[in-house]
């Protein structure tokens, strides 16, 4: 098993897998490094539902997914990954306990939405924290965004109240690709006192 450090510097997204299987004790491992995520007065909006199954994916694939990504078809565990905007309602059984004083005052779908930033930026704390726990275990992976996520909700029969986030792909890697191009240390670090144009 890797260490984070390792995980991290080891990443990368994936687009070629193995037909074999992910062992269950893996995935059980890889959907706890996603329930211990952090998120705001610890609404844990993140919702996860696992496709293996191929009807299903291909209709994933056939009407929600855009382009040509045929790493899907070929991954023997899709994530699908979803932010439940219930869990931002005060006082709302999903939502925690001493999260009252902030959040949406109803359940109707405009208040909601409002919440739909907050609760993907949780969830996709969560998705990264499977993304390094699957690297850890010696698995690859593959964010999928690029897809229409009012259609896949549909073909999920998810309700309104959960919005899809993104696909997670994991599998053992049929590739081995070098590193992606970073901006450098410079480019991203401002300097204390940096004016910006
Ligand atoms: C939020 C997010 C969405 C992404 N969506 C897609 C996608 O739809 N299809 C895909 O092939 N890769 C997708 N990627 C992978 C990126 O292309 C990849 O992370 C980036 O090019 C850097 O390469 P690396 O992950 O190997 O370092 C996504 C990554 C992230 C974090």
């Amino acid at each position: 098993m890797l260490t984070v450090a390792e995980a991290i510097q080891k990443r990368r997204s994936i687009r070629k897998f193995k037909p074999d299987p992910v062992p269950e004790e893996m995935m059980a491992q890889i959907l706890e490094a996603a329930r211990l995520a952090p998120s705001g007065t610890n609404r844990q909006p993140w919702r996860f539902q696992i496709v293996k199954e191929g009807e299903l994916k291909n209709k994933l694939i056939e009407g929600a997914v855009i382009g040509e990504q045929p790493q899907i078809a070929q991954a023997p565990v899709v994530v699908v990954c979803g932010s439940e905007l219930l869990s931002f309602v005060k006082g709302h059984k999903l939502a925690p306990p001493g999260s009252e004083y902030f959040g949406a005052d109803s359940e109707d779908p405009a208040e909601l939405q409002k919440f739909l930033p907050d609760a993907h930026m949780y969830t996709a704390i969560a998705v990264e924290h499977m993304v390094l726990m699957a690297t850890s275990l010696g698995l690859g992976t593959c964010w999928v965004q690029r897809m229409r996520f009012g259609q896949a909700a549909k073909i999920l029969g998810w309700p309104r109240h959960i919005a899809v986030l993104t696909l997670l792909l994991i599998g053992y890697a049929d590739e081995d690709p070098e590193s992606r191009p970073r901006l450098s240390p410079d480019q991203i670090l401002l300097k204390e006192g940096q004016t910006l144009e």
